[in-house]
């Protein structure tokens, strides 16, 4: 297992994590944007920058990496505040705010830099997209793929092919449960969802009439795992019930 020192703290990672891995070991705190634990890491937004020194390099030569995606290794020394970090970090929001003037997130970020204006010409038509890639990522992860990125430059977004409600589209909602800016847009009763131009029909608990997932959903994953689909059609507090209830009536026949 590596050991490694990060802002001056010694810490042993466990083989194969990352930098920031290892710095949320010993509580140092890195600010990330396009990184989830439970998705391979991208590299994409470089928020995380820190710089980063190896044995067999220059005393005094530094290399600026992303921490979410930069294998650990023994001996490094990481420096997760220094000025050229901090710098970097700043244009990065600086950048982000001109791009999404109004997402609190950015916002709050940019604030705790010093930045409370973009020093950039601001976006025409700005929304909270900070193409991090996470919906895209996640619905890839599923398997499933419905949205992608497209366009460059100014005009790069995240949407479906041909801005068509996705065929492929489950309306599970993990694109907007994981996006960090709250931007794509949903709308949830107990009889319908919609997602990305594309409606879908709910399935609801028996017992208590409450929505549960969308039928779609339901199927794919009744198809993927095996297992028939009326398994999804309750919610999981009724599963509980129903399985206390069982519990009940075992130890009533013992
Ligand atoms: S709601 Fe549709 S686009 Fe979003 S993750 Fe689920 S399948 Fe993909
Ligand atoms: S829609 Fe949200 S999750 Fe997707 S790229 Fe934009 S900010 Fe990231
Ligand atoms: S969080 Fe590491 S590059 Fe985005």
């Amino acid at each position: 297992m590596p050991t490694l020192s990060i802002d001056g703290k010694k810490v042993t990672a466990p083989e194969g994590s990352t930098i920031l891995e290892a710095a949320r070991i010993i509580g140092v705190e890195i600010p990330t944007l396009c990184h989830h634990d439970g998705l391979e890491p991208w590299g994409g937004c470089r928020l995380c920058v820190v710089d980063l020194w190896q044995p067999g390099w220059d005393e005094d030569w530094f290399k600026l990496v992303t921490s979410c995606n930069h294998p650990t290794a023994d001996g490094m020394r990481v420096f997760t505040k220094s000025p050229r970090v901090l710098e970097t970090r700043g244009v990065i929001l600086d950048l982000l705010l001109a791009r999404c003037p109004d997402a609190p997130l950015i916002q709050k970020l940019a604030a705790g830099y010093g930045i409370e204006e973009t020093s950039y010409a601001p976006r025409e038509e700005p929304d909270d997209c900070i193409l991090c890639a996470l919906c895209t990522r996640v619905c890839d992860h599923l398997d499933i793929a419905a949205i992608s990125t497209v366009n460059r430059g100014a005009g790069k977004e995240v949407a479906p092919p041909f801005h068509e409600a996705p065929p492929d589209c489950i309306g599970c909602l993990a694109c907007a449960e994981i996006c960090p800016t709250n931007c794509i847009p949903y709308e949830t009763s107990n009889f319908r969802r919609s997602i990305w131009g594309k409606d879908f029909e709910m399935l609801r608990d028996p017992a208590t009439g409450q929505a549960v997932i969308t039928k779609a959903q339901a199927e794919f994953f009744a198809e993927r795992n095996g297992v028939p689909g009326s398994y999804f059609e309750t919610s999981d507090t009724t599963k509980r019930r129903e399985m206390a209830k069982q519990f009940v009536s075992l130890q009533n026949l013992e």
